[in-house]
C-alpha cells in the first residue's frame, strides 16, 4: 500500500470523487487527475440500501490501484459495513470511512479498518449528531462531514455544514492540544471553486470534489486548470 501522506505539504488536500468520472475510461481518468495535482482519489461506494444508488466495489478499487500512486480514499455508503472492510483493504484502499448509522458496532468497525492496515474515519450526514465522536477520538484518522445528503454527485452545498465544520475543527484542535493523534477533516458534497475558501476557513483540510473536477476537463484533455483555480482559492482562504 502507498503512504498516506501526499508528496508535498499543501494548504489543502483535494480529493476528486470518481463518481463523476467517465466510468468507461476510469484508468485514464484517475491518471489524469493525479497528473493535474490530486492528493487523493475519493471512491464512493453505494449499495442501494443505505443510500438510494448503486456504484462500485472492491474489484474496481483493485483495477484502478495500479494506475495511481496517491492514496485511495474509500467512502462506504453501505450497510452493514464490516463484511466489506477487508475486501477493500486487500483491493488497495488506504483510507476507509463509513457512516456510524450503518454499523451496529462503530468501535469495532473502526478497529477493523486499522487492523487491516488502513486509516479509519467516520462520516457525518448533514443531520447526524457529532455525539458519535465522543468515545472514539483515539480511533480516528479522519472525520468526513457530508455537505449534501449522500447518494448522488452534483448536489448543492448545504450551508449548515459550515458551523458544523467549525465545531469539529474545535474538537480536533482540543484533542490535539491534549496530545491526541492527527485527524484530518474532510468535507464532501457541492464543493466548488467559488465556495472552497469558505469551507477551508471553517476548518476543513481535505476537500472532495466530484462534478467540479470531472465536469471541467481542459481542451488539452487534462484537469490542470480546475486544480489551479482550486489552489488559488485555497491560497486566498
Ligand atoms: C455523494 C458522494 C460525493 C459526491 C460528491 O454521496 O459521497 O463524494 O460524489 O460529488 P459533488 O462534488 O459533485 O457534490
Ligand atoms: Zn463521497
Amino acid at each position: 500500500m502507498t503512504a498516506l501522506q501526499p508528496a508535498q505539504p499543501r494548504v489543502g488536500r483535494i480529493a476528486p470523487s470518481i463518481l463523476s468520472a467517465d466510468f468507461a475510461r476510469l484508468g485514464e481518468e484517475v491518471r489524469a487527475v493525479e497528473a493535474a495535482g490530486a492528493d487523493l482519489i475519493h471512491f464512493d461506494v453505494m449499495d442501494n440500501h443505505y443510500v438510494p444508488n448503486l456504484t462500485i466495489g472492491p474489484l474496481v478499487c483493485e483495477a484502478i490501484r495500479p494506475h495511481v500512486k496517491i492514496p485511495i480514499d474509500v467512502h462506504l455508503m453501505v450497510k452493514p459495513v464490516d463484511r466489506i472492510i477487508p475486501d477493500f483493504a486487500k483491493a488497495g484502499a488506504n483510507i476507509i470511512t463509513f457512516h456510524p448509522e450503518a454499523s451496529e458496532h462503530v468501535d469495532r468497525s473502526l478497529a477493523m479498518i486499522r487492523e487491516a492496515g488502513c486509516k479509519a474515519g467516520l462520516v457525518f450526514n448533514p443531520a447526524t449528531p457529532l455525539s458519535h465522536l465522543d468515545h472514539v477520538m483515539d480511533k480516528l484518522d479522519i472525520i468526513l462531514l457530508m455537505s449534501v445528503n449522500p447518494g448522488f454527485g452534483g448536489q448543492k452545498f448545504i450551508a449548515s455544514t459550515l458551523p458544523k465544520l467549525r465545531e469539529v475543527r474545535r474538537r480536533i484542535d482540543a484533542w490535539r492540544s491534549q496530545g491526541g493523534q492527527e485527524i484530518w477533516l474532510e468535507v464532501d458534497g457541492g464543493v466548488k471553486v467559488d465556495n472552497i475558501a469558505d469551507v477551508a476557513a471553517a476548518g476543513a483540510d481535505t476537500f472532495v470534489a466530484g462534478s467540479a473536477v470531472f465536469g471541467a476537463r481542459d481542451p488539452d484533455g487534462g484537469y490542470r486548470s480546475v486544480f489551479g483555480r482550486f489552489r488559488e482559492a485555497l491560497a486566498r482562504a
